[in-house]
């Protein structure tokens, strides 16, 4: 379900041409082919993401072998043309495919190192929905990237997890992987049986089984990008309580010394805290997974971050946080990841302030006591670059520190009336920075361009004026 893109004609307006049309040029990234509606590709990820057509459902079928890492998959596309579809293509690295249906036919198709183009055995028709059966099987294999680490399909001692962020989605299904095209999900997970399978959202029905194997299905029925949608396969202990009346399901690899209890409350008291502020919690469940990894970080997966250790305090915040801003509003691309990154961290920065830590000035004051010379003021934090998407000081703390100094430019009331607007505003959605400002003007009536040029789109300490 791809939404309009909101902010290119507001671009031309007042409020974003002045600052923000010179940090993100639109006419740098080729255009793909496509009707009038064709967006741009993503600067920083211009391989990924397909045009013609708009994606509503991924059902994802996955038997999968913890012993041997051996995965049999089916994957059913529900997506519907945006224009006569001759051939499409899906973002895809995974194992080796074995058939490809389009509409009950076998269609051709043609891979290359990252792309799977599809030809149908007669052309979709322009507007007409229609499905892609993809079965595949083999090993999927985790993505190394020296910038962005260890990601996609990691299999471990006792299974595997998935973490796509940003792009790897492609390692263990087929996929328009657009953060704008979000879909809802269906996972129906084969494991030998005694083995515990989770994934996004909310289990349905029992598990059954059969002949030594057990199937469980889970669903996100909420659209989801791609980068978010998750399952963890393995040895788990799994904890399930209401918090106000909303599932919330924990899960733990007994193997490692971690007290769930904590996860599982603190995640609840993050959601019903959070609901207070941001407004109403967006998906139909809750929870996390500790699922120790090599990849060394934890993953804010919609509805249900993964956690590579367990968890403190303000890793479960963070996570938490990132259901309404990133999960539930996601930015247009990965230039805007200080939409994620920033506002997670500086929820945890009102989270402490809230709980008897410092306030979120002082933690300000703390960062912005940094020398001009030092490098953390290196780059934009409004475009940070591909291989800095990630760095702290840059996306997490600088991004943090750009919401102090808009919440003491226009005060609490309405810098508080901001958050929750963002949230409702763009709920399910995709949102960039010019939205942000737009609304923030809106909301304060001021002219508050200045502020993010010199925050977002500036290689340089900000100035005390611009640092209330
Ligand atoms: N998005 C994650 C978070 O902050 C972090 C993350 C994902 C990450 N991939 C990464 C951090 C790779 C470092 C390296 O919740
Ligand atoms: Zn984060």
């Amino acid at each position: 379900m791809t939404r309009p893109r909101g902010c290119v004609a507001a671009a031309l307006g007042v409020a974003c041409a002045t600052a923000l049309l010179t940090a993100a040029p639109v006419t740098a990234a080729p255009l793909r082919g496509g009707g009038p509606a064709a967006a741009a590709a993503d600067p920083y990820f211009p391989l990924s993401g397909n045009q013609g057509y708009d994606v509503g459902h991924y059902d994802l079928d996955l038997d999968f072998t913890p012993q041997t890492h051996e995965l049999t998959a089916a994957a059913t596309i529900s997506a519907k043309a945006e224009r006569r579809l001759a051939r499409f293509a899906l973002d895809y690295s995974g194992p080796p495919i074995e058939r490809i249906v389009v509409d009950g036919r076998a269609a051709t198709y043609r891979r290359d190192d990252r792309k799977l183009t599809v030809v149908p055995a007669e052309a979709v028709a322009p507007g007409q929905g229609f499905t892609v059966e993809v079965r595949y099987r083999g090993r999927p294999e985790a993505i190394d990237d020296p910038a962005l680490g260890l990601y996609g399909w990691i299999n471990t001692d006792d299974g595997a997890v998935a973490l796509n962020e940003p792009d790897g989605a492609r390692s263990w299904y087929p996929v328009n992987d657009d953060l704008s095209d979000k879909a809802t999900y269906t996972f129906h997970l084969t494991t030998p049986t005694g083995v515990t399978a989770l994934a996004n959202g909310e289990r349905q029905g029992p598990p059954l089984v059969a002949a030594g194997r057990t199937t469980v299905t889970w669903a996100m029925a909420r659209p989801m990008a791609a980068y978010l949608a998750m399952v963890a396969i393995g040895n788990f202990e799994v904890n399930r309580s209401l918090v106000g009346g909303i599932p919330n399901v924990t899960a733990y690899d007994p193997a490692i010394d971690g007290d769930d209890g904590f996860l599982h409350r603190t995640t609840g008291q993050a959601v019903e805290w959070g609901a207070a502020r941001f407004g109403r919690y967006p998906f139909d469940s809750m929870g996390g997974i500790i699922d120790p990894t090599e990849a060394g970080y934890s993953l804010e997966t919609q509805s249900r971050p993964v956690y590579d250790s367990p968890p403190d305090e303000g890793t479960i915040v963070h996570e938490t946080a990132h259901q309404w801003f990133g999960d539930s509003v996601t930015p247009r691309s990965w230039q805007d990841i200080w939409l994620n990154e920033g506002f997670a961290t500086y929820v945890e920065w009102l989270w402490q302030e809230e709980h008897g830590g410092p306030t979120a000035q002082q933690t300000f004051d703390g960062h912005y006591a940094t020398p001009a010379a030092d490098p953390f003021w290196q780059r934009e934090t409004g475009d940070p670059g591909r291989d800095h998407i990630f760095d702290y000081d840059l996306v997490y703390v600088r991004g943090a520190m750009t919401l102090q100094a808009l919440r003491r430019t226009i005060g609490d009331q309405d810098f508080f009336h901001l958050l929750r607007e963002w949230g409702e505003r763009h709920r399910y959605g995709n949102a960039q920075t010019c939205d942000l400002l737009r609304l923030a003007e809106e909301i304060s009536h001021r002219d508050l361009g200045p502020l993010f040029q010199a925050w977002l789109y500036t290689a340089a300490k900000p100035s005390e004026e611009a640092a209330p």
